[in-house]
């Protein structure tokens, strides 16, 4: 098959489609023919050499899938050959096809394309898991996404204020914010001209967000600890301004304020199946009834991995960016 190859750490340039072995399953796998997978902020690390596949994964960037099911390993009893579906991978998306374990696959949500269904496995997971199941973000809450325009942004956006909670974004600019706006956001933060603490203290009357989805990492801790209520969750799940800080801890203590950070990546099976399955269970319903909308900026072919990269990179894109075997 074909797969989209790291040739070397470094730039996009190194991402090369080359002939490859195909993918053997397990008993407790399924294999699927890719459709369509979508790039996340990962991929460009992993293709960095920062960022390795977890032990057993495939060595080829590529977290999420949709397509059809070719073979199903004998203890698989859900899928069948010929399903249309997509997955959340440890890895191996960029490729014609990808084995993947049975719990970790989902059906395509009632009303979207099998295309654009890659755009939803990764996100979905990684915020339903942190936010909701960690956090217990819930109805008449106030949440605070930092990067609102990305993938993971604008995934947050539509689920949260489906479930009845306030949603404040930060984005770099005017366009960005006015596409969160769009997808419901009720207050729209411009970071590079105004200071978020100042206005999200603004907008709630003094009293400060409920929860915080950060992608930012070290430049924002106390920033981020600043803009929080009292029994306030802080979710940190990049670190794209840096890891590195120093902070006053003073208002953990005065106002019960949580700080968790999790990736979704290195989880084991078991974990990564019961998340995927609270996902189907709470969010494709969501999806079906058209209040979380696949939002996708722009489709390359595989053999286009590196210029996808590079759009990424040059972080213009609302939304996701997919790929095209
Ligand atoms: N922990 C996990 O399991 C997990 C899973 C998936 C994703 N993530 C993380 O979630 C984040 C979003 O992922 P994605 O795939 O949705 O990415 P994405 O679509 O590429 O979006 C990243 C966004 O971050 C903003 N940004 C970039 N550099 C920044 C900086 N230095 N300071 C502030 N904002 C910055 C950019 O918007 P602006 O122009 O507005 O700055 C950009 O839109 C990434 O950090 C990714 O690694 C973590």
């Amino acid at each position: 098959m074909k797969a989209v190859v790291i040739t070397s750490p470094g730039g996009p340039e190194v991402l090369q489609v080359q002939e490859v072995e195909d993918p053997v399953i397990g008993d407790h796998e399924v294999l699927i023919k890719v459709e369509a997978t979508a790039l996340n902020r990962a991929d460009t690390i992993q293709r960095k050499g920062l960022h390795p596949p977890p032990k057993g994964a495939s060595p080829y960037p590529g977290l999420e899938c949709s397509g059809t099911v070719l073979a199903v390993g004998k203890s698989v009893a859900r899928w069948k050959v010929g399903d249309q579906v997509c997955a959340l991978l440890s890895g191996g998306g960029y490729a014609e096809k990808v084995a993947v374990p049975a719990g970790q696959v989902l059906s395509i949500p009632e009303g979207v394309s099998l295309r654009d269904a890659a755009s939803f496995p990764e996100v979905a997971c990684t915020v339903w898991s942190t936010i909701f199941m960690m956090s217990q973000l819930s109805a008449g809450e106030t949440l605070l996404v930092h990067g609102g325009s990305s993938g993971i942004g604008t995934f947050s956006i539509q689920i949260a204020k489906h479930l009845g909670i306030r949603v404040f974004v930060t984005a770099g600019s005017e366009e960005k914010l006015s596409a969160c706006k769009n997808l419901g956001a009720d207050v729209c933060i411009n970071y590079k001209t105004e200071d978020f603490v100042a206005r999200v203290k603004e907008e709630t009357g003094g009293k400060g967000v409920d929860v915080i989805l950060d992608n930012v990492g070290g430049p924002y801790l106390q920033k981020n600890l600043d803009s929080l209520g009292i029994d306030g969750r802080l979710f940190i799940i990049g670190f794209m301004g840096g890891a590195a800080t120093e902070v006053n801890l003073s208002c953990l203590l005065a106002r019960r304020l949580t700080v968790q950070a999790a990736g979704l990546r290195n989880r084991n099976l078991e974990n990564k199946a019961k998340i995927v399955a609270e996902v189907e269970k709470h969010v494709w319903p969501a999806i079906a009834a058209g209040r979380v909308k696949p939002i996708v900026y722009k489709t390359f072919p595989l053999s286009e991995a590196a210029e996808a990269h590079r759009l990424m990179e040059g972080s213009s894109h609302v939304g996701k960016i997919l790929l095209i075997p």
